[in-house]
């Protein structure tokens, strides 16, 4: 397939990163589409674990290049920190990256902002604390910063001086940098990245390159944090379905396939609604076997069963065509799994939800399946046989272990 989508069909950390590494070797552009360093997507490669939030998972072994499109907020330090890392064990990968110059800038301002957000909401939503949600408030509201202005330092500095104006009169003084000091940093952060060869340029300059070669786009999150269609206000604020690829030029309609992934059981970091969560101490078994902790704030991810619910509906939102489930190996062992086949919402049970509320009331309809004491056995191969009938949906990959080479094809 010469174009196609991985994007997390649950609640984030289902294992795209460590998916779409695999792919990576055979994919000319890996294209991040949304999102921020709020994003974590831990890889192995040949042993060594990376976490990147910013960067698209290209294989540094092949001549992959990492296009981070106009849909993401880039917060620059970040961004330098990632390179620099991967510099240094791959010198001359920084080349390989192209930011369009329509995408965002995530300030240290907006960091600051999140937090104190957070800490005056009475429900806070649990955020990463990357500064994602002031960026692209600050991009609606229009008065965000884009990447282009860094060649322009004149505009830049004005830039920062009105949005510090409407900063300080709207949550006090309250923020570590001023505009001077901001304007420093990030000239200094922009002349870094440039040095190691981190490229500008738009969909619309990379377009013929795109079109003659194969595309891997990289989804961030998963539908039920998608700012429009998951269980809102405890989402991220940018599209974490496939659609988001037109913020690199393309439409779905484009693509040859969109893959969700999924974990053979379900997690969720931060505030909010979770049907199938688990408070047993089976959760914490889960958790600790799966290493279920952020990776990008290091906090305990929630733990639950397999929501088939949810999955239709990411289906349904996010024309996913296959499926990849990943950490079926975390379940060896266990006699029994629950698996939600319906949710009982107002006193009737349906298999999909049709908006996002229906998640707020549903009640988990279980069935309960056998263990298996590996992925080889039948018992797993069921679990898999029950997912794509239940989902209309084929599982065409399944990952069972952190390491890149770790995954079969069905
Ligand atoms: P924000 O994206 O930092 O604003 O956080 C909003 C919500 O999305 C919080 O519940 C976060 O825990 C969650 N979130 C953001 N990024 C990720 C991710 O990469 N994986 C899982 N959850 C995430
Ligand atoms: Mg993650």
């Amino acid at each position: 397939m010469k174009r196609i989508a991985v994007i997390g069909a649950q609640w984030g950390d289902e294992g795209k990163g460590k998916i779409v590494n695999y792919f990576a070797r055979d994919y000319k552009w890996v294209i991040r589409f949304s999102g921020g360093a709020n994003a974590g997507h831990t890889i192995y490669i040949k042993g060594k674990k990376y976490v990147n939030h910013l960067l698209p998972s290209i294989d540094p072994h092949s001549d992959s290049k990492g296009f981070l499109s106009s849909g993401m907020v880039i917060d620059l330090e970040e961004m330098l920190k990632e390179v620099e890392k991967m510099e240094s064990d791959f010198p001359g990968i920084g080349k390989r990256f192209y930011i369009d110059p329509e995408a965002f800038i995530t300030l240290p301002w907006h960091r600051e902002q999140d937090l104190l957000l957070e800490n005056m909401r009475k429900k806070p939503i649990g955020t990463t604390g990357k500064g994602i949600g002031p960026t692209y408030t600050d991009k609606v509201s229009r008065e965000g910063l884009k990447i282009y202005m860094l060649q322009d330092e004149g505009t830049l500095f004005e830039k920062l001086e009105e949005l510090y104006t409407l900063k300080i009169a709207l949550f006090g003084d309250k923020f570590s940098m001023n505009p001077k000091e901001i304007f420093d940093y990030l000239i200094e952060l922009r002349d870094k990245l440039l040095k190691l060869g981190v490229n500008l340029a738009s969909s619309i300059e990379l377009m013929a390159n795109f079109k003659e070669n194969s595309l891997l786009f990289e989804g961030a999150q998963g539908v039920m944090l998608d700012l429009d269609f998951g269980t809102y206000p405890f989402v991220t604020s940018s599209t974490c379905t496939a659609h988001g690829v037109i913020s690199a030029g393309f439409s779905t309609a484009e693509l040859d396939g969109v893959f969700g992934v999924i974990k053979a059981y379900t997690t969720r970091v931060g505030s909010g609604v979770f049907p199938t969560e688990e408070h047993a101490s089976i959760a914490d078994i889960i958790r600790e076997r799966g290493a279920e902790f952020g990776a990008t704030t290091g906090r305990p991810r929630r733990v639950g069963w397999l929501d088939l619910p949810a999955i239709r509906y990411a289906k349904a939102r996010s024309a996913l065509t296959h499926l990849i489930v990943t950490k079926g190996d975390v379940l060896n062992g266990l006699d029994e799994i629950k698996v939600c086949v319906a949710y009982e919402i107002d006193g009737a049970e349906r298999r999909t939800p049709v908006v996002s509320r229906d998640l707020f009331k549903a009640k988990p309809v279980y069935r309960t399946v056998r263990g298996w004491n590996s992925v080889k056995d039948k018992e797993f191969e069921d679990y898999i046989k029950l997912i794509e009938e239940e989902t209309e949906l084929s599982v065409s990959y399944v990952s069972y272990g952190p390491g890149t080479e770790e995954v079969f094809e069905r």
